[in-house]
């Protein structure tokens, strides 16, 4: 795929809404009557499927807003203690779970998205994590489980690689990936849509900061990593799906 260069002048351009005058929405998939992108990957016949505890059956105590909004802070320092599958259940909520469905084009979330286009996929690699298999995952918010996806020989080393040699990410418990479906924006926004899916992950990995903190773990942001190991890591193609943003957790040692 050819390369296109980025100039201090598109770079701000594309910060910019002026594209909303540039496109044509007539023109749109949505417009023209194309029916929408599957609002969740689908998944084989076959795979292996975890149910999640519902969330009326939750026993965590999650701390109140006011504090975790007020401890929000990186992490980058996880200590050995697994996550329990409810703890896992809640961040997973959290950060992509569904409010509501609406029909077959449009479901709520506990997060915003531009146009209710919801573009990201969320994997896991997981390491620590009660009841779990190590290997990789990916959420099934409509299903509230989790399907898992492949089995990796050096989970550490490759996440480490992935994220460019930062070494906590191969420490976490379970790193988050979530995967950008451009094609479920692109339907409604054509090439309004980058802008707007960027701005759509900044709120779900909000969403995972403010829920690790609520349950004594910790998180990171991490925009820094190798497009192509962390795709190869999930097995998606780079091009109709990528890695667009990483974030490992784990439990951390409170400073009281
Ligand atoms: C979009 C984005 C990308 C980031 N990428 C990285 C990263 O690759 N590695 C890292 O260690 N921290 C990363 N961070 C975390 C920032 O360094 C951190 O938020 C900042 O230093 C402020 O610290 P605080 O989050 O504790 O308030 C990123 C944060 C954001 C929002």
């Amino acid at each position: 795929m050819k390369r296109p260069t980025i100039t201090t002048e598109s770079g701000r351009h594309f910060l910019t809404d002026r594209i909303r005058e540039e496109v044509n929405f007539y023109l749109t998939s949505q417009s023209q009557g194309e029916a929408p992108p599957p609002i969740q990957k689908p998944v084989l016949p076959d795979a292996r499927i975890i149910k999640l505890p519902e969330r009326n059956s939750w026993t965590i105590t999650p701390c109140d807003l006011l504090t975790a909004i007020a401890d929000r802070q990186s992490h980058r320092k996880f200590n050995v203690d697994p996550l329990t599958l409810e703890e896992l259940a809640f961040l997973l909520w959290a950060t992509q779970g569904v409010r509501e469905k609406l029909h077959e084009a449009a479901v709520l979330r506990t997060v915003p998205s531009a146009g209710c286009r919801h573009p990201f996929e969320t994997y896991l690699a997981v390491q620590r994590v009660k009841g779990l298999d190590n290997g990789i995952y990916r959420y099934l918010p409509l299903d509230n489980a989790l399907v898992y996806e492949r089995e990796v020989t050096n989970l550490p080393g490759d996440l480490t690689a992935a994220t460019r040699g930062q070494r906590f990410t191969g420490q976490s418990a379970v790193t988050f990936i979530w995967t950008v479906i451009p094609e479920r924006t692109e339907w409604r926004y054509a090439e309004a849509s980058y802008k707007v899916i960027a701005l759509d992950a900044g709120h779900v990995c909000q969403n995972l900061y403010l829920a690790c903190e609520a349950i004594g773990a910790g998180t990171c942001a991490i925009a820094a990593y190798s497009q192509t190991l962390a795709d190869e890591l999930l097995g998606v193609d780079g091009d109709k799906e990528f890695c667009i943003y990483i974030a490992p957790v784990g439990k951390i040692d409170r400073q009281l």
